[in-house]
């Protein structure tokens, strides 16, 4: 499974992307605003920092925005995957950039019938946003699983992104049920290393360690 980091923070980047374990980015335009930067610079900067793909979201509402918008995203750096919203103007989008040969994250999925569009149109990855369904009452999880049932039926290639994580247990469930990748906030990544009971074994096998008065070095 892959794990990508949802930030537009980049000294937070470069800090996790020192563990070996990033494998890409996503960003969006509310984390772009929180950045307070320019979305090229960022973009450029975190395209530096890691190899993999890196999600920029176009802002334009309509297809032909994003055609232009998305193919100046893609000039930025081979990685970069242009962001496309689920409606009927993205889709749209998303299908010529396919047959460009740009890549795609088809965002802000919130059912399994959108899925299968994203698919159909050409997505190399669709972002179901299971925090936000859960806050909506539903269950963000169980969206993963249909989608994966629907993409393994027909055998689409879209791979499958949980977005919206809030927690290391959705990061835990999300790899369970079958998605292909996880974006993960700064916080809940820095938070899949821990768990209490590592801390507390840690500690009384240091305390021993030092009992025996050796050193291994
Ligand atoms: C995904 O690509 C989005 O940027 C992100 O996961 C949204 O998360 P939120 O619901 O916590 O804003």
């Amino acid at each position: 499974m892959q794990l990508f980091l949802d930030t537009t923070d980049v000294a937070v980047l470069k800090d996790m992307a020192a563990t070996g374990l990033v494998d890409g980015v996503t960003t969006n335009p509310s984390l772009i605003a929180k950045s307070g930067r320019n979305m090229l610079d960022v973009i450029g900067e975190i395209c530096a920092v890691v190899e993999g793909p890196v999600s920029a979201e176009v802002a334009a509402a309509d297809t032909a925005g994003m055609l232009d918008e998305g193919r100046r995203l893609s000039t930025i750096a081979p990685n970069v995957v242009v962001k496309v919203p689920l409606t009927r103007d993205g889709l749209i989008a998303t299908r010529e950039f396919a047959r460009e040969g740009i890549l795609t994250n088809v965002t802000l999925c919130f059912s399994a019938s959108q899925a299968l569009l994203a698919a159909k149109a050409g997505a190399s990855y669709i972002s179901p946003f299971i925090g936000r369904l859960d806050d909506h009452g539903a269950d963000g999880m169980d969206l993963i699983t249909e989608i994966r049932t629907i993409y393994d039926n027909y055998g689409f290639d879209t791979e499958i992104l949980a977005a919206s994580i809030r927690t290391p247990a959705h990061v835990a469930q999300a790899a369970m049920v079958g998605a292909d990748c996880a974006t993960i906030p700064p916080d809940v990544f820095q938070a899949l290393f821990k768990h209490p009971l590592t801390e507390k074994g840690l500690d009384q096998f240091l305390k021993d360690w030092a009992k025996t008065g050796q050193s291994i070095l």
